[in-house]
């Protein structure tokens, strides 16, 4: 395993994560591949209120010693006393007492970041949690949310990234990251599964072709051209112990500047073809208030989370 520096703060962080959103408990999925991934260095986990997936973690965590945990507190919880009572319930779901980073999971322009930020040193002070992140956070939100601070920098961005979807280096996102230490925890890194279907075949037969080299599958390839970005690390969700063992593994592969230029220019070449785009805009552009789309049917399971 790698690491990185999480934003300028000194801790070093596994530049692999495991995601939790879908993660179930049967079979070999859930706290088995967690602690198969914990097992191989990979102590980094990602998980959110949102996610129903907090307790499965918590019962991953027990016996384990110093791995990462991030979660997320929902948009619709994002007032001074929500936050509060989100974290306390989620250090409670995931048996823990201190969640390392905290991550506001959207914007949610109904509710004054000053106030969320608030309560977030409020649970550093507290010591509750360790770093304060945000997720899906344009560079302006980004900005705003840090100048509602007083004394904490937010280390992390999480946002949607992979070699199909390229919308940080398109949006400067990447390049911000890079230039102010901020760390960008790649969400879907690998397209949801989506390199998987036949229509991306051809998007991705360069990865097939790289992964010869390295003895490597398409999908460890697409992740450690992820890595290979500075400031950038990645959660890739697997519920089958061999995916945990392959991502896992990803982490270890070094590509050379020909492959990361190779599989750069390709995936340019799809910088529109972005396979949660439409929803993503529609959930971030909408007026309606966050409550209003936790109610609406069927948008935790379909939506972006
Ligand atoms: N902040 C946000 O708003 C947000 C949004 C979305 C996701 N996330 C986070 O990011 C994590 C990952 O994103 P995601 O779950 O959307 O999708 P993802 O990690 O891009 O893809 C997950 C899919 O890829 C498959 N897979 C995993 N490893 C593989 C491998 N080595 N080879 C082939 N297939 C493999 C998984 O199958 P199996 O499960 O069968 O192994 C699953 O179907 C989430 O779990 C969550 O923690 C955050």
């Amino acid at each position: 395993m790698k690491f990185k520096e999480l934003g300028k703060t000194g801790a070093l962080i596994p530049t692999i994560g495991m995601g939790t959103w879908k993660l179930g408990d049967g079979g070999q999925g859930g706290t088995l591949a967690l602690k198969e991934g914990f097992r191989l260095g990979a102590k980094f986990v990602d998980t959110a209120e949102m996610y129903g997936t907090e307790h499965l973690v918590g019962k991953a965590l027990i016996g384990e010693k110093e791995v990462f945990v991030a979660t997320k507190v929902s948009p619709h919880h994002l007032s001074y006393d929500d936050v509060i009572r989100s974290c306390e319930r989620s250090l409670k779901e995931l048996g823990i007492r201190q969640i390392d980073l905290y991550q506001v999971h959207w914007p949610n322009k109904s509710i004054p970041i000053k106030e969320t930020m608030r309560a977030m040193e409020r649970l550093v002070d507290e010591g509750k949690i360790k770093y304060i992140g945000v997720s899906n956070f344009d560079i302006a939100e980004f900005e705003e949310a840090q100048a509602a601070l007083s004394a904490n920098e937010i280390v992390s961005n999480q946002v949607e990234y992979s070699v199909l979807v390229r919308d940080p280096e398109t949006s400067g996102l990447l390049d911000y990251c890079k230039s102010n230490k901020i760390t960008l925890i790649a969400y879907s890194p690998l397209v949801r599964g989506a390199l998987r279907d036949r229509r991306y075949m051809d998007f991705v037969k360069i990865l097939s072709e790289i992964g010869k080299e390295h003895d490597a599958t398409d999908s460890q390839i697409a992740l450690s051209w992820l890595l290979s970005k500075e400031q950038v690390v990645a959660v890739p969700k697997a519920g089958r112990i061999e995916h945990i063992r392959e991502n896992v593994a990803s982490a270890d592969i070094n590509l050379d500047a020909d492959e990361i230029e190779r599989i750069g220019k390709v995936a340019m070449r799809f910088k529109h073809n972005s396979v949660a785009g439409p929803f993503h805009n529609i959930m971030k552009r909408s007026s309606l208030p966050w409550s209003i789309h936790e109610m609406l049917p069927g948008n935790w399971k379909k939506g972006p989370h």
